[in-house]
């Protein structure tokens, strides 16, 4: 999936057959807006081009939480990657199966690692020795036998940003691809202990195919050497990070990227598992956003838009690059903008030096805003989390409602 989820009628955005500014006008902003189809097609794209192997699509869904994602999913066969107890608790709260789920992370606490074996999901990817011991020792408690994998770091360099690169040698994830064969022996000894396959996860937002051989190719080398010394595994999980473009990257195809891991499993036994989450929802889902105050300090125009870093973090942390597009044809003359929001943070921008013509009050769409956006969103100065919609053709349904003030309290006492 390589283009954005909307398209211009007339001179206007929508998102399948919904202009951007209805749902503006009903809604209100910042709005996330999500097409169904693009969601649909993204996950079928990647799940047919698996059609021939045994697998599982986990989607990674820390790349967008929304029950109504997670539920559209869940019913066109997903399983999913969870990384905490509380979205284990979203994934069943959606209708998922949790025999579909495995559970990765780096931190799990005793209580997830009971909640998760009480639901009986499909795989624990274990990331220490340590966690191998708490899994052992919880397992034990409640009578049961854990299913486990190591995130084994094959340290790849998947050449993306460093704060998303995870499949390093300095990397705090997963275990060191030395160590794996002690640790695969001693899980198999335990008896709360069931080995069933092994994990990895290079990185994010990856745009080559090389990454992803060297390190799958790593990995099934040592799940042979591994089977020499009697330990069968039963999955190979190969991660996620499968890049898409936000402005003018190539991504990798999904046939190619099928056709890589396929050409690396044929003969092989064991089936395969995938954790897609860019790829499967961020170009399906745009930001829409109103022009509050145009400004002009020193050399530099400023859009103070009424979406902020709170809302989309992603420019402020990673300087990542978002598309922004009037939403209809603005009466303001064309000049170039530092895209920003009203937070008091000077490190609060959504994008730099674009040129548009905007005038206050005009609308702008934010583009592959489907991933890592509202995922990634917080209250800071006391802003209310934007509303989301999901729109399926002409409809509009309404995913998640704007906070009030009274949501931003709700957790909080006064002093006695
Ligand atoms: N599996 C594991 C174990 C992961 O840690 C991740 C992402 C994924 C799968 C999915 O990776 P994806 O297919 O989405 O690349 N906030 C950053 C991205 C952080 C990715 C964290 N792990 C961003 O906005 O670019």
């Amino acid at each position: 999936m390589s283009s954005e989820a909307f398209h211009t009628v007339g001179g206007e955005l929508h998102v399948e057959d919904v202009p951007l500014a209805a749902i503006a006008a009903r809604h209100g902003t910042p709005c996330y807006v999500y097409s169904r189809a693009a969601l649909t097609d993204a996950y079928r794209e990647f799940d047919q081009a698996f059609a021939d192997m045994p697998h599982l699509v986990c989607y990674a869904m820390k790349a967008n939480p929304a029950l109504a994602i997670l539920d559209l999913f869940a019913r066109l066969g997903s399983g999913f990657d969870i990384v905490s107890g509380g979205e284990l608790a979203r994934v069943i709260a959606a209708g998922g199966d949790p025999r579909r789920v495995v559970f990765s992370g780096v931190g799990k606490s005793d209580d997830e690692m009971e909640a998760a074996l009480r639901a009986g999901i499909l795989c624990f990817n274990v990331e220490s020795e340590s966690e191998l011991a708490h899994l052992g020792a919880v397992a034990t408690r409640l009578g049961l036998r854990a299913p486990v994998s190591f995130r084994v770091n094959p340290d790849v360099d998947p050449r993306t940003h460093p704060y998303i690169a995870t499949g390093l040698k300095e990397s705090k994830f997963g275990v060191a691809f030395e160590a794996a064969p002690r640790l695969y022996r001693e899980a198999s000894t335990m008896p709360a202990i069931d080995v069933r396959g092994i994990d990895m996860h290079i990185g994010s937002q990856i745009t080559e195919l090389a990454p992803y051989r060297e390190a799958v190719a790593k990995l099934l080398a040592l799940v042979d050497a591994l089977a020499a010394d009697g330990i069968a595994l039963s999955h190979v999980d190969v991660g996620g990070g499968l890049g898409v473009r936000y402005r003018d990257e190539t991504p990798v195809a999904i046939a190619d990227y099928a056709a890589a891991i396929r050409a690396l499993m044929t003969g092989r036994r064991e089936r395969l598992l995938l954790e897609p989450g860019r790829r499967l929802v961020a170009n399906a889902g745009v930001l829409i956003a109103r022009v509050r105050v145009l400004k002009r300090s020193g050399a530099r125009n400023f859009a103070v838009v009424d979406a902020a870093m709170n809302d989309l973090i992603r420019p402020s942390l990673y300087d990542a690059w978002h598309s922004v597009q009037p939403v209809r044809a603005s009466s303001g003359d064309a000049l170039a903008y530092d895209i920003v929001g009203p937070v008091c943070e000077s490190g609060d921008f959504l994008a730099l030096d674009r040129r548009l013509p905007l005038a206050e009050g005009d609308l702008v769409a934010i583009g592959s805003a489907g991933a890592y956006a509202m995922s990634m969103s917080s209250n800071y100065n006391a802003r209310p989390r934007a509303a989301e919609v999901l729109v399926d053709g002409r409809d509009v349904h309404l995913i998640r409602r704007r906070e009030s003030y009274a949501d931003l309290i709700a957790h909080e006492s006064r002093l006695p």
